[in-house]
């Protein structure tokens, strides 16, 4: 059965730029799907795709239980966006950018109001709720740009990149709403530059690269899939080394002959894959200490989303250089 949000084979071209190139999704009702890839992978595109903003030159898209190709508007009195690039009225005062959108969508002016300054305090926005949105800061826009999406709570969400620009604070602050949101049974698709709030907020996570889904699935399928756990231990002494080596090579999770054991000469580090977390970490440091292996550090060392997000394209998360790129940077 279909989800929420379900996206088949989506292409998008622009001139000889292949920006989608046949996007596969899935978001099952009430659930949140994190869309994470570097700078240019497809992943504002594929949200305008999905909103109505763009038309793919190919593919099929159901948001809502609605055709997205066959009847847009029905797909936009459906759902809720807040864009990257935000669409707030600069001349109009915040209070005011919030009203304009509950009125857009019929709610009696009363209600609009209030609406406005509920999400005007939800959003830490009520001493600037009367000045013009122009005098602004990057991440008071940006909280006004979620707060207008946040108006009417439509049953799909899409958020491209919410938390760009707010500060540590302002981004724990929206996580909460967005949990709210989910609990009262919204569903979301959301693209993060950071990889830690995918791991928090994200039910599934799907990891896009050159307009291709290259993996799909829970923050914890992906990372058993990088590759499982490992031990570390850094060894006081360099001639130690070879002793610790044979050591840890029988804890291997692959019982290879001293094959799985990673040594590093000048820093005295081992690791080696192992399955059985602590406890095999607290043998390990008897043994140790049986054959008198004096250590400075040891660990048990689990992927992170960082580990999979590199492993999977290539690239750390939050350096995506622009000149990497190949010249495919994202139209600012
Ligand atoms: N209107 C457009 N005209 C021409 N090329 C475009 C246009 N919009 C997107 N592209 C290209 O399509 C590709 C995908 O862009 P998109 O904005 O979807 O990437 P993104 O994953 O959102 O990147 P970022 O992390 O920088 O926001 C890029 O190569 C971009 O240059
Ligand atoms: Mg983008």
């Amino acid at each position: 059965m279909p989800g929420a949000i379900h996206a088949e084979g989506l292409v998008k071209t622009f001139g000889d730029v292949r920006a989608l190139d046949g996007v596969d999704l899935d978001v099952p009702e009430g659930t949140v799907l994190g869309l994470l890839g570097p700078n240019g992978a497809g992943k504002t595109t594929t949200v305008r795709c999905l909103t109505t903003l763009l038309r793919p030159d190919s593919g099929k898209a159901v948001v809502a239980g609605v055709d997205v190709l066959k009847h847009p508007d029905a797909v936009r009195r459906s759902i809720g966006l807040s864009g990257q690039f935000a669409a707030v009225d600069e001349y109009l005062t915040g209070r005011e950018n919030l009203q304009m959108v509950g009125q857009l969508y019929q709610m009696r002016a009363k209600a609009a109001k209030q609406r406005a300054a509920e999400l005007l305090e939800q959003f830490n926005l009520a001493d600037a709720a009367d000045r013009p949105a122009k005098t602004y800061s990057g991440g008071m826009r940006r909280r006004l740009d979620l707060a207008a999406a946040l108006v009417v709570s439509p049953p799909v969400m899409f958020m491209d990149e919410p938390t760009t620009g707010l500060d540590p604070r302002n981004r724990q602050q929206l996580w909460e709403v967005i949990k709210q949101l989910v609990s009262g049974g919204t569903t979301l698709l959301l693209t993060t530059q950071y990889l830690e709030e995918a791991d928090h907020l994200a039910h599934d996570i799907a990891v896009v690269d050159h307009g291709r889904v290259i993996a799909q699935g829970t923050s914890d399928q992906l990372k058993a899939q990088t590759g499982g756990e490992r031990v570390e231990v850094v060894v006081h002494e360099r001639e130690h080394i070879a002793d610790a080596a044979a050591l840890l090579d029988r804890y291997s999770l692959r019982g290879l002959d001293n094959g799985d054991v990673t040594v590093e000469e000048h820093t005295r580090r081992l690791t080696v894959p192992v399955t059985g977390g602590a406890k095999l970490l607290a043998e390990i440091i008897r043994e140790l200490d049986t054959r008198g292996i004096e250590i400075d550090d040891i660990g048990l060392r689990r992927p992170t989303l960082d580990d999979v997000f590199l492993s999977l394209t290539g690239h750390v998360a939050e350096t995506a250089d622009p000149s990497e790129a190949n010249g495919k940077e994202a139209v600012k």
